[in-house]
């Protein structure tokens, strides 16, 4: 009797075995004759049952039943799994395994891909990242930037009105203010989002652009934190090491104020059209935070200091890319915009 326990064991084991090795259904179904046809040897141990001695019966028709139910539900799911993939190598031509065909499926515009990696570039050192509101309101883009009512340096801007008197944000600037009543310092936040000016449109201006403002304020903030950060973020952009320069500027946000130049990323500093033959190239207004400004914003400027810029993000664009029109990128036209 124990001879048969033995056998059934072995009937299964081996069951599992062969069933792993079989490759399509015409082998499959002859491993099932093997296993459990008329003439397989489970069959003739089930059917000698009826023979046995009394007391050998139960545990052998017990076992024998067994190894009979595990061998039924292991062909069974072998054979769905084999009937899946033939059916599937006849349903048509399609192999499931080929890559898929790389389709013209439209391009990221120039722009987004360059918002992208500004954010990118900032956030590793610490940025957090906002938006502005599209149309602001006077406090918010002029008043708490230090520019009361009246002031002549709101002539500055080319600012639209709607006739509610709020303001399609002519700067990023806009966001100063809420940021800082919104965070404690430190504070390390850049602004990107559209912004619009009453522009005549040429190749070099437009009235919808995209600017990137950013704003540092810690305890012991200094000029060169800002140059090494604005260094270090041009670098980047740019992929490799470029010069910047501090000139004079005025902003009434930020004193003292600058105007940050890079060395010409098109000619290297040899003098070309783009850079007008000075090997410079300005890209954005800078600074120091104004105290009125930090107050304003509900920070106390015998304590903090700190930094804010502000730049086109369309320009940089234009650098990086080559492009010498600044209207195609609102032109819709797709020659433009498929080459990126
Ligand atoms: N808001 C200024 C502009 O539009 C740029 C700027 C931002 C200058 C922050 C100084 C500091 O032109």
């Amino acid at each position: 009797m124990n001879d048969t326990l033995k056998l059934l064991e072995s009937i299964e084991k081996s069951s599992g075995s062969d069933l792993k090795k079989v490759k399509n259904l015409k082998e499959f179904e002859k491993l099932r004759t093997q296993y459990l046809g008329r003439k397989s040897k489970l069959t003739k141990i089930l059917r000698s049952i009826q023979n046995l001695p009394q007391k050998d019966r139960p545990s052998v028709g017990k076992k024998s039943n067994e190894v009979r139910k595990a061998l039924e539900a292991s062909f069974l799911k072998t054979q769905g799994e084999l009937e899946q993939i033939q059916s599937l190598n006849e349903a048509s031509d399609i192999d499931v395994t080929i890559p898929a065909l790389k389709k013209h499926i439209g391009h990221i515009h120039p722009n987004t891909q360059m918002i992208w990696r500004i954010q990118d570039i900032f956030q590793l050192m610490g940025f957090e990242v906002f938006e502005p509101y599209d149309i602001d309101d006077d406090y918010h883009t002029f008043t708490s930037l230090n520019l009361p009512e009246g002031h002549p340096a709101r002539d500055i801007w080319d600012t639209f009105w709607t006739e509610e008197g709020f303001i399609p944000i002519t700067h990023t600037s806009s966001m100063q203010n809420r940021v800082m009543k919104m965070r404690k310092p430190p504070i390390r936040a850049v602004v990107i989002g559209h912004t619009f000016r009453n522009e005549r449109t040429d190749p070099r201006h437009e009235h919808t652009l995209f600017q990137c403002e950013g704003i540092y304020v810690d305890k012991g903030i200094t000029l060169s934190d800002m140059i090494g950060t604005l260094k270090i973020f041009f670098s980047k952009v740019f992929e490799k090491d470029v010069k910047v320069k501090l000139d004079p500027d005025y902003f009434p946000f930020v004193e003292p104020g600058n105007g940050m130049a890079l060395s010409c990323t098109l000619c290297d500093q040899k003098g070309c059209r783009v850079c007008k033959y000075t090997g410079w190239l300005e890209i954005l207004g800078c600074g120091m935070i104004h105290p009125f400004v930090l107050r304003e914003g509900g920070i106390d400027p015998d304590v903090y200091s700190g930094f804010a810029w502000g730049f086109g993000v369309d320009r940089l664009v234009m650098l990086r890319e080559k492009i010498e029109d600044i209207r195609h990128f609102h032109s819709g036209d797709l020659r433009f915009i498929r080459q990126f």
